[in-house]
């Protein structure tokens, strides 16, 4: 079954989220049975993103490092468990770009999600200086490096998204969806159970062919996630039911 994951970042109030929860039920009807549906919404509105008829799971889009104390402005894996979550997200490329997560801190963090029993969402994928170096082959080894810890036979999402792809309307070209891919499933051979997602300017339009040609498990989108149509189609769920 595809998978498909709406980051929406740190858009969407409490209300905005519950229209979004609203029209994208009404786009599935019932039928969200073919694929798996995960929301990200900002911690303050999981409960208002929640699906009350399990059509779509929840996912937290960071977690704190350590699981419980004193650590003002964080927030738990057991915590996003207790509220709805069922995945989380860790090393998104703004949470190493922007906050400096590297490996050791994502290792405690991936740590502290399977004590929480959520299942991550670790996030790889190298910049365009990297890429221009030629070196995106080794930046995806040592960022799966980081998994090294995790156990092998729980379940794990790898979802891959150059940062240069992210936000900026210049998704990766299928082919090179379909190399990182091979890569990433080379890298991670020993894995039980590992679904490989894309991400980085994924809509509507560019979709199908992505997924088709990529083989990846599904995607992982931010922009084109925030309308409810936009993630349907993406997902496949394009016609109101
Ligand atoms: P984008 O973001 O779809 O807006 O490029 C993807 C992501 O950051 O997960």
């Amino acid at each position: 079954m595809k998978l498909y994951v709406a980051n929406w970042k740190m858009n969407k109030t409490r209300t905005e989220a519950r229209a979004f929860a609203g029209e994208l039920g009404a786009r599935i009807g019932a039928r969200a049975d073919r694929v798996e549906l995960v929301l990200a919404p900002p911690f303050t509105a999981l409960d208002a993103a929640l699906d009350p008829a399990g059509r779509w799971a929840l996912a937290g889009q960071n977690l704190g490092s350590e699981g419980f104390g004193a650590y003002t402005g964080e927030v738990s894996g057991h915590m996003l468990a207790e509220a709805g979550c069922r995945y989380v997200i860790v090393g998104h490329s703004e949470r190493r770009r922007l906050f400096g997560e590297d490996g050791s801190l994502l290792a405690r963090k991936l740590a502290r999600a399977r004590e929480a029993n959520l299942i991550p969402i670790y996030c790889v994928g190298e910049t365009e200086e990297e890429r221009d170096r030629g070196s995106t082959d080794s930046v995806l080894e040592r960022q799966a490096g980081t998994l090294s810890q995790d156990p092998p036979r729980s379940p794990l999402v790898v979802a891959y998204e150059p940062v240069w792809a992210i936000g900026t309307g210049r998704a990766a070209t299928p082919e090179d969806a379909a190399a990182a891919r091979a890569r990433l499933a080379g890298l991670l051979s020993a894995r039980a159970d590992l679904r490989l997602l894309y991400g980085g300017s994924v809509t509507a339009d560019n979709a199908a062919e992505l997924l088709r040609v990529s083989e990846m498990d599904g995607f992982l989108v931010g922009g084109a996630s925030l309308d409810a149509e936009s993630f349907a189609r993406i997902a496949g769920l394009g016609q109101r039911s």
